[in-house]
């Protein structure tokens, strides 16, 4: 018996770095998986469906179906839907992990960049996320989504403006998904990971023991809990996962201060009073 028994999964990104930790864990669970893949450079351009399809071979094609659909698109969307819905007949969980790196400094970033960032990163987000809420509503089941964020969208990115403003924005989206798809029994989490894949390699060059010590199984290990049904009343939440450490991510705001000359602040009251703030 696995924890995961009898639920069809889409995991999106599936064929390198996290989806496919992802893959081989929820495979040991007992899931359905579809491993959707386009097979994409680490600045999300290209297109090689074998990525996909090794996954899918690995954990085993009678339980998985390959797909290299690009869920940046509302094309590529429909597609996979229609590909998991014709193999399996029903989605009960959405892992939407696809994802890339393209970006540049704000003064030098310019239309393009920006457009299939916001696209593959946050677009694909509100397509998927709405997709798979839209089948399971018609179903009147119960599911779970996990989306992907990362700490760049919470404190921010030199260098990285259109990655930070895309995974700020999924945060927000998720967060409003979840209060709508409650009332359906549809819980909607956001994982922000940090792991040693080919998108951190780069930046992790100095650490010599960063592959040990941020295993892309550790975040797996959080995301199965998250799609499983012990979790099942855990929604709205974005979830920090390094290593073995798992931590929530919570907004807060500061108690606040009163204007003490009266309803208005004038400036020379801000200025004096801005660190109690
Ligand atoms: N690795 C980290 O520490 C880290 C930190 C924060 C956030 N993330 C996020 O986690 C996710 C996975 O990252 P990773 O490190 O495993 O990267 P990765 O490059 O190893 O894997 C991402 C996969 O997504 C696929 N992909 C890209 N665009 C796609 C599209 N439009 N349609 C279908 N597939 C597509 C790529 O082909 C690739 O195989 C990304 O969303 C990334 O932004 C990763």
């Amino acid at each position: 018996m696995g924890i995961l028994d009898g639920k069809v999964v889409i995991i999106t990104g599936a064929g390198r770095g996290l989806g496919r930790a992802y893959a081989l864990e929820f495979a040991k669970h007992g899931a359905k998986l579809v491993i959707n893949d386009r097979g994409t450079e680490p600045n999300g351009i290209g297109h090689d469906a074998a990525v996909a399809a090794a996954v899918a071979s690995e954990v085993g094609l009678d339980i998985a179906l390959a797909n290299d659909d690009d869920v940046s698109t509302r094309a590529g969307v429909d597609a996979l839907m229609a590909a998991a819905l014709a193999r399996f007949g029903q989605v009960d969980v959405l892992v939407h992990n696809a994802g890339f790196v393209r970006d540049a400094a704000i003064l030098d970033l310019d239309d393009e960049t920006w457009t299939a960032s916001i696209n593959g990163l946050l677009t694909s987000t509100y397509m998927m996320v709405q997709a798979v809420a839209k089948h399971l509503i018609s179903r009147n089941a119960p599911g779970q989504i996990l989306a992907t964020t990362s700490l760049i969208g919470i404190h921010g990115g030199a260098g990285l403006p259109t990655y930070a403003a895309a995974k700020a924005g999924i945060i927000g989206y998720c967060k409003s998904a979840s209060m709508e798809l409650k009332p359906h029994g549809i819980a909607v989490n956001v994982l922000s990971p940090l792991a040693y894949t080919r998108l951190t390699a780069p930046m992790f060059a100095d650490v010599p023991n960063a592959a040990d010590l941020l295993k892309p199984e550790s975040i797996a290990d959080v995301a199965v809990y998250l799609a499983s049904p012990l979790a099942s009343n855990i929604t709205g939440t974005v979830v920090d996962v390094q290593g073995p450490r798992v931590a929530l991510i919570r907004s807060t705001q500061a108690e606040g201060v009163v204007a003490s000359r009266g309803p208005r602040w004038t400036p020379e009251e801000l200025h004096e009073r801005w660190s109690e703030f």
